[in-house]
């Protein structure tokens, strides 16, 4: 049985890239593994958050597990400032990890902007705070969209160092689990950006707590090229010359668990507007009873703190004694 770790951060604007390229995964691997599911708070304050505001995104982020299908007498459900072991660990990979490797991350770069003098030093050891949450449970699979390959590839990296420099196998290489399909979901606005929570455009991203109406609305005017809806015919190759045609039959593949060659034979040839009736149906079909169920468990803070605190006992009770080897492996005097 593999071991599964995976976060979200509580950033506000949930959206369809999160839920299928992450949560919806999130959610197949439960019955078969053990599942650690993270709401990483820390992660979130690498760039500034308002502090009345983190708490209603992470109670968001976890209502969005539960109304997706966790299900948190299987999957452990918390939010990551509650186990202190993160912390404990992120600072010994800040030991491990090599500026050089840190240096070449592309994440990084896009979210320090111009002035890279201004971002956060958190924000530049960000992906050794996210190796920490992985090798805190020795968790060997992770699930997340394309966007955090990098990230994890740094993991291993850091595990591999680690375990070399001390002559142990301690920490596992974890695997990447990214989805063939929908792991990079774009844009409404372009094609060649990736839907973003942070993007200033609300009708760049469909949000797990948009209505039918604004499900609508934002597909109708998702942006598409002058031609029809792409048949079988077109190869590969024809994917970054029609981003955002290949995007919406993307999200519809996704959404209705069905192959893309099968979506062209019915759509193909036809006007996009035909695609996007089709796809509206279908998304107010899929996040209309998520949304629904995200809306009624915000209404219960209770319920969802006291999943999380439940969530976090377990959690620490897994990372403590990992914890405890790993500052014997490093020689610290401890109790
Ligand atoms: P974040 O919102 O950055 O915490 O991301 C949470 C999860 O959603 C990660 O596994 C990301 O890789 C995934 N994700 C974020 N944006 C997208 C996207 N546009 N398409 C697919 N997956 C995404
Ligand atoms: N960096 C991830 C993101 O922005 C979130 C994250 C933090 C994560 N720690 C993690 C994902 C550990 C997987 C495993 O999407």
């Amino acid at each position: 049985m593999a071991r599964i770790f995976s976060g979200v951060q509580p950033t506000g604007n949930l959206h369809l890239g999160n839920y299928l390229g992450a949560i919806k995964n999130f959610v197949s691997l439960q019955s078969q593994n053990e599942c650690i599911y993270c709401v990483v708070d820390m992660h979130a304050i690498t760039v500034w958050q308002d502090p009345s505001q983190i708490a209603n995104n992470t109670r968001e982020v976890t209502a969005a597990f539960l109304a997706s299908g966790l299900d948190p007498k299987k999957s452990l459900i918390f939010n990551q400032s509650r186990v202190p072991q993160h912390a404990e660990i992120g600072w010994i990979f800040n030991c491990v990890a090599r500026i050089g490797w840190l240096n070449r991350m592309t994440q990084f770069k896009e979210k320090a902007g111009k002035i890279r003098e201004n971002a956060s030093v958190g924000l530049y050891v960000y992906p050794n705070l996210m190796a920490a949450d992985i090798l805190a449970y020795k968790a060997t699979h992770v699930p997340v969209g394309e966007d955090q390959k990098q990230h994890l590839e740094l993991t291993r990296d850091i595990a591999q160092k680690f375990n070399n420099d001390f002559g142990i196998e301690f920490f596992p290489i974890v695997e990447s689990l990214i989805m063939k399909s929908a792991s990079r979901i774009m844009s409404l606005r372009d094609g060649r950006k990736k839907m973003s929570k942070s993007d200033l455009s609300d009708f760049s991203r469909l949000n797990l707590n948009d209505d039918a109406n604004a499900i609508a609305t934002k597909i109708k005017k998702a942006r598409t090229d002058s031609m029809p809806v792409p048949d079988g015919s077109l190869r590969g190759g024809d994917r970054d010359s029609r981003p955002e045609a290949f995007n919406l039959l993307e999200i519809y593949s996704a959404l209705n668990d069905q192959a893309i060659p099968n979506i062209q034979a019915a759509f193909g040839g036809k006007p996009f507007s035909v695609l996007k009736e089709a796809l509206i149906e279908v998304a107010v079909e899929k996040l209309g009873p998520i949304r629904k169920e995200m809306q009624r468990l915000l209404g219960d803070k209770a319920y969802i703190e006291g999943v999380l605190s439940a969530g976090a006992e377990r959690a620490r009770k897994i990372a403590l004694p990992i914890r405890d080897d790993l500052f014997k492996i490093l020689g610290f005097i401890q109790d």
